[in-house]
């Protein structure tokens, strides 16, 4: 990792300058002639963008009417046709487990309707898990992977003179099988032909001009019938093109394209020519322009990105969503990723009397002549003063071509350590020297820190035992989809840090760069995670046969993230098919090698789900449960040697202001954590977090998740198109069992009231008043009357049935010496009357980047915020250093687009969010709704 102060550009409105308008071309000034030789620069500003066109259904019929049948073994791989006779066939409704979660194989059969033309097709929008198609008799195609799209071409089997006969074999490799429902007949109609946008010479001047991260899912239109696990979204294939001039001056050097993250699937043209991509949508691409550039002349970047298949079951976006850089440096350089710093500490853990450095650096000559060269390492403490330098001179110089790796051990005496209250972070400074001038320099910081984990005792950061407080978090936000500004990943930190969280779950895949670089920053300890076991993308059935050849994501991420001290341990996988079996353990078994080679200092393990104790259990180092606490114990027991840690312990599974679960319209209540156990698989709250607290043995859990998330609507389908599990929903915006967090994850003394107090046509009924506190006793009161004190145990809560009538409810908290700690207030609210604006996100940088959470409550006369209202609030902007990129309410039915600029409120509250355009300035948002006080708040772009 190099520090974000070297990854950014210095002045990134300058570079937004360099962009020349029209051409999208932009004229990269001849390296520096610095002290460093290395110049490393956004690409991020003015790409062109164009989504490919697809191919549609003309005469588009559904195919309903089918029925099922449970196929025998040996129907399976024969080439004689099925006697359908021999079965029994029974309705099969499209979407539905026929397999109740038994691997195995089906048929299902439907007649397809007439229809006239050339280029009939089936749309299948997919089988879970594989399919093979057969029209009348005929095997015409064969599908793998359970969650993807695909077209059959019937023509070659059509019967055009009587009917059409469709059988479909449906393997389920475990979980639930079926065919998804939405499939339809049509004639099939290519999409417009227009050249090939790889091309130097094709002309995108139509095109429209984005800037990166840029996610262009999220900008089309909620879909019914398209997959909600994704957010029932399209998700059409693009192009990004950029044009860029290296000068002539800088053959001397060789230059290298650094893609952050592209989801996915991307292949990346330079004039035309391949010259790399990746199937993985949550690591970086890295490619070589050495021999490509033609100094002085354009140089065009084409990428072409494909969101269509999944990597996992939430909405996962599309499009270059992470940052671009271009990098040149001097024939002989530090390598990319060539810095490996390992602190280790001398002395007691807490007070160590020194640390040993160790530094690995791989250099790269890429000249045509050996050059002899001396690596000169300087470290910098917290505070920016040289504490410790060393100069290495190589007796060997480094052939031409040769990579060469130097390592040293480097002394620093009394090491302020990392830790999650003072976060100290080192900078190594690696320079090369040549003849006594630096020809390379890169700056990556490291902190020193020891972590330990004990079977009995749990997890220890700097020798002192720790609970790890976890959230697990996906990577998108309301109104930008996945392409998060850097400081919103600090701020969405930040707030998980108020609520008492120390640790951040990367679920389930590599984060980009800077998230991990604010977790450094701000004390956030981290456990990164490999998206996949093994090498498989596709298909996605795995067996006893699956290959583990190529482990190169499970490399680039320890390679790329090693030096963060935030991260405390590797996450290989999460709950993968094969985690109980013998198979899956020999590929996690190749996996732990990987980790052992690239960073054998910290432990692995895998989320799973069941099997614990077979399997990768095994052989991980610490043992990863994802539910199902009672198997804590047991596990402990039965191999109490080995480490634990609840990788997914429970979900809010609410919707922020909802109290009542109601399926019809896909809302669930913030009652249920306390009454219902209605997900099978998901802990309550307390349920699940009581016995991490109350027993040493356990490291700590991880919620699932800290924010809502786009997808995943369990347990519902459409009209949901995000989670109900977060802890925050979709803007930040508290749910009620934040509050419970907030009372038993940190100290400060804290008092919380549930629900709200409006509730018309109630009064004279109970209600159910729930109270979060740290303080032992609390005291609830209605309208001036007490209404009893009550013990509200350390992670527990207190509750009251409480008769409504409108008016005050006030809790108060009491220590164990009587004291008054902290107070809850909840009133009843009048009529909606005015908007009230609000951001902790008010100064930023104009660096085209930076973005602001605007929050907006619908408040009474009396400023109380209205708990149940529904206003469309539109927001409107003024001054050109902003521009609004969307809004978002937290309802998880709400299909206006994201990038609108106007909503409902969502029981009471709405989110802007609003984007620095790269100019400096004060902008104004407002906010208006019919008959509301509108209301105007200032955000500064520096
Ligand atoms: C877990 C899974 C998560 C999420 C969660 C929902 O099993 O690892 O990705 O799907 O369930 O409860």
């Amino acid at each position: 990792m190099q520090c974000s102060w070297l990854r950014r550009p210095a002045q990134p409105s300058r570079l937004l300058a360099l962009t020349i308008a029209g051409a999208m071309e932009m004229a990269i000034p001849a390296a520096a002639q610095q002290n460093s030789g290395r110049q490393r620069l956004s690409l991020d500003a003015g790409w062109r963008f164009k989504l490919v066109p697809t191919a549609t259904l003309d005469k588009k019929t559904l195919v309903t009417n089918w029925t099922w049948t449970a196929a025998s073994p040996d129907e399976i791989g024969k080439a004689s046709p099925l006697d359908e006779s021999k079965h029994t066939w029974q309705p099969a409704t499209l979407g539905q487990d026929v397999f109740n979660n038994q691997s195995g194989y089906a048929w299902y059969r439907a007649t397809l309707p007439a229809l006239a033309g050339t280029g009939r097709t089936l749309h299948f929008r997919g089988v879970d898990d594989n399919a093979v198609v057969y029209l009348d008799g005929k095997r015409l195609a064969s599908h793998e992977g359970w969650d993807q799209p695909f077209d059959v071409s019937l023509d070659s089997a059509w019967n055009s003179a009587g009917e059409n006969h469709l059988l479909v074999q449906v393997q389920n490799t475990g979980g639930g099988g079926y065919i998804w429902d939405g499939v339809a007949l049509g004639l099939y109609r290519a999409p417009e032909a227009g050249g090939d946008p790889s091309r130097p010479a094709y002309n995108d001047s139509s095109w429209r001009v984005v800037n990166v991260p840029h996610d262009y899912v999220i900008e089309q239109p909620f879909t019914e019938g398209l997959d909600p696990q994704h957010a029932s979204l399209p998700t059409p294939s693009a192009w990004y093109r950029k044009t860029i001039v290296i000068p002539k001056g800088d053959q001397e050097k060789d230059h290298w394209l650094d893609f952050d993250g592209i989801y996915r699937d991307a292949k990346i043209y330079v004039n035309g020519k391949l010259v790399g991509g990746r199937p993985s949508g949550y690591l970086p691409i890295h490619v070589d322009l050495s021999s490509l550039a033609r100094l002085g002349e354009p140089l065009t970047i084409a990428v072409h990105v494909d969101p269509s298949k999944a990597e996992g079951w939430w909405y996962e976006g599309g499009g270059i969503y992470r940052h671009v850089w271009l990098t040149s440096v001097n024939r002989l350089h530090i390598a990319p990723e060539g810095v490996w710093v390992v602190p280790k500490t001398v002395g007691s853990e807490a007070n160590p009397d020194s640390a040993t450095v160790e530094t690995n650096i791989t250099l790269k000559n890429s000249g045509s002549s050996s050059r002899t060269y001396a690596v000169v390492e300087r470290i910098l403490s917290p505070g920016g003063k040289v504490v410790a330098s060393l100069r290495t001179n190589p007796s060997e110089p480094t052939g031409a071509g040769a990579i060469a790796v130097s390592k040293s051990r480097i002394s620093l005496p009394h090491p302020l350590l990392w830790s999650l209250e003072t976060p100290n972070l080192y900078k190594l400074e690696t320079s090369l020297e040549v003849d006594g001038r630096p020809v390379d320099r890169v700056v990556t910081a490291f902190g020193v820190r020891t972590v330990r984990f004990d079977p009995d005792k749990g997890f220890f950061l700097n020798g002192k035992s720790i609970k790890i407080k976890g959230i697990c978090n996906h990577q998108d936000f309301a109104g930008i989809g996945i392409a998060l500004p850097d400081n919103l990943q600090s701020w969405r930190i930040r707030k998980m840090q108020e609520m008492g969280a120390n640790a951040w779950r990367m679920s389930h895949n590599p984060p980009n760069n800077e998230l991990l670089d604010a977790c450094d920053r701000l004390g956030m300890l981290v456990l990164d995670e490999n998206r996949h076991l093994g090498d498989t993308y596709v298909p996605h059935t795995y067996d006893e046969n699956t290959k583990a050849d190529d482990l190169s994501d499970l490399d680039d991420m320890i390679i790329r993230d090693r030096n963060h001290p935030s991260i405390f341990a590797w996450s290989l996988c999460n709950e993968e098919p094969l985690q109980g079996a013998a198979a899956g353990a020999e590929i996690f078994k190749k996996m732990l090698a990987r980790v052992r080679k690239l960073d054998p200092n910290r432990l692995a393990t895998c989320a799973m789900n069941k099997d614990w104790g077979k399997g990768i259990s095994l052989i991980e180092d610490i043992q990863g449960f994802n539910y199902l606490n009672e198997s804590f114990e047991k596990f402990h027991r039965d191999f109490p040697d080995q480490p634990t840690i609840f990788t997914e312990s429970s979900s809010a599974v609410s919707d922020r202001g909802i109290y009542e679960n109601n399926g019809a319209r896909g809302y669930v209540g913030n009652y249920t954590d306390f009454s219902l156990d209605w997900l099978n698989w998901v802990r309550r709250t307390e349920d699940a977090w009581k016995p991490v607290a109350e027993n040493d043995y356990l490291s700590g859990a991880f919620v699932w998740t800290g924010f809502d998330y786009k997808g995943e609507p369990s347990p519902y389908g459409w009209p949901n198109i995000s989670s109900h599990f977060g802890i925050l929903d979709m803007c930040g915006f508290p749910k009620d069992v934040y509050y419970y967090y907030k009372a038993n994850w940190q100290d400060k003394p804290a008092v919380h009231i549930t629900p709200h107090w409006n509730w018309p046509g109630r009064e004279g009924k109970p209600i159910s008043v729930i109270v979060f506190s740290n303080a032992p006793t609390v005291d609830l009161s209605l309208n001036g009357v007490s209404l009893g004190r009550k013990a509200c145990p350390r992670n527990g809560h207190a509750e009251w049935t409480v008769v409504y009538e409108p008016g005050t409810l006030i809790a108060r908290g009491y220590a164990a010496d009587g004291r008054l700690t902290a107070a809850d207030e909840v009133a009843t609210a009048g009529k909606p009357y005015r908007i009230e604006l609000r951001t902790d996100l008010a100064k930023l940088t104009a660096n085209g980047e930076d973005a602001s959470v605007v929050e907006a409550a619908i408040v009474d006369e009396k400023g109380r915020t209205v708990p149940l209202a529904l206003d469309k609030v539109i927001f409107t902007i003024s001054g050109a250093a902003g521009l609004i990129t969307g809004t978002g309410n937290g309802d998880p039915n709400d299909h206006t687009p994201d990038a609108s600029n106007e909503r409902r409120a969502f029981n009471g509250r709405i989110a802007a969010i609003i984007r620095s355009t790269g100019k400096r300035g004060v902008v104004r948002v407002t906010a208006t709704g019919a008959g509301l006080k509108p209301a105007t708040i200032a955000i500064r772009f520096d």
